[in-house]
């Protein structure tokens, strides 16, 4: 089944700024395996990131640091043999970044193995020779300022950045640093709704907000998140649009109890002779 239009272009880096400058809002959400991918590729979405939430979300972590090139490009893959539509960035993990020959050859996998169309990196002003490098070899890249998940140590936890006037200096001139060195994309995670705003007035590239307010240009969220998967995970910024743990839970309640009493498997789901 379908829900986007059969007529739906693939999103583009080109494509995403003409929506930034024509005031047009985009949606995008995290995805990690080809069966979300699936869902997702017939969904109107415009762009999916293999986040290294998967470390938590997926692999059990309780944080984004223990997560290897090695599980981004094997998820990316997942990922990238199902979605054409959308455009599919993936985050580059924790300290593949932190030279300009690293994050090519790290990128360059992430792209090549992986099928990815772009990278995102976490940081400002300091990571814009690298930016500068991937955008020089042919990577579409993608900035993340604000709460950076990778840095959660040096932060002192998942807290909402941005709230005092220096940080809030230092974080549009980094949006524009990375704008400058070629970043056709910029995510604003947990900061004042009013700082984004400022910030992506200020900016010709379009800002993805989680956790930052309505004026951001577009939304991405974590997908297990949004379909509630989690029930002790309750963020402010977080909607959940289902939840699918109960409706997950009372299916396995109902197939457990028809399993024991001998209901399942019914002659419909039994070969005859
Ligand atoms: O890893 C991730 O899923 C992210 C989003 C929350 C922006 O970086």
């Amino acid at each position: 089944m379908s829900h986007a239009s059969s007529k739906q272009q693939p999103t583009t880096v080109a494509s995403l700024l003409k929506k930034k400058a024509a005031g047009e809002r985009i949606s995008m959400v995290t995805c990690y395996d080809s069966a979300f991918g699936r869902i997702v590729e017939a969904s109107p979405v415009d762009m999916v990131l293999v986040g290294d939430s998967l470390g938590n979300v997926l692999l059990g972590y309780d944080s984004t640091i223990p997560v290897t090139m090695d599980d981004m490009i094997h998820h990316t893959a997942a990922v990238t043999r199902v979605v054409k539509r959308p455009f599919v960035a993936v985050d580059m993990p924790f300290l593949t970044y932190t030279n300009c020959d690293d994050a090519i050859k790290n990128a360059g996998r992430l792209i090549q193995e992986g099928g990815a169309h772009g990278v995102k990196l976490e940081g400002g002003a300091a990571i814009c020779p690298q930016v500068r490098a991937l955008v020089a070899a042919g990577i579409p890249v993608i900035g993340h300022l604000g709460l950076t998940p990778q840095s959660v140590h040096a932060l002192s936890g998942y807290k909402v950045q941005a709230k005092e006037q220096e940080a809030q200096i230092k974080l549009a001139a980094d949006a524009r640093a990375l704008q400058d060195a070629g970043a056709f994309c910029i995510v604003l995670e947990m900061i004042p709704a009013s700082v984004a705003q400022v910030v992506t007035k200020g900016l010709s590239v379009p800002t993805i907000g989680i956790g930052a307010g309505v004026a951001c240009d577009g939304q991405v969220l974590v997908m297990h998140d949004l379909l509630g998967f989690d029930t002790t995970f309750n963020p402010k910024f977080l909607k959940k649009y289902a939840n699918l743990n109960k409706i997950i839970g009372d299916a396995l309640e109902a197939y457990d109890r028809e399993v024991k009493t001998g209901v399942f498997p019914d002659p419909e789901h039994s070969f005859g002779d």
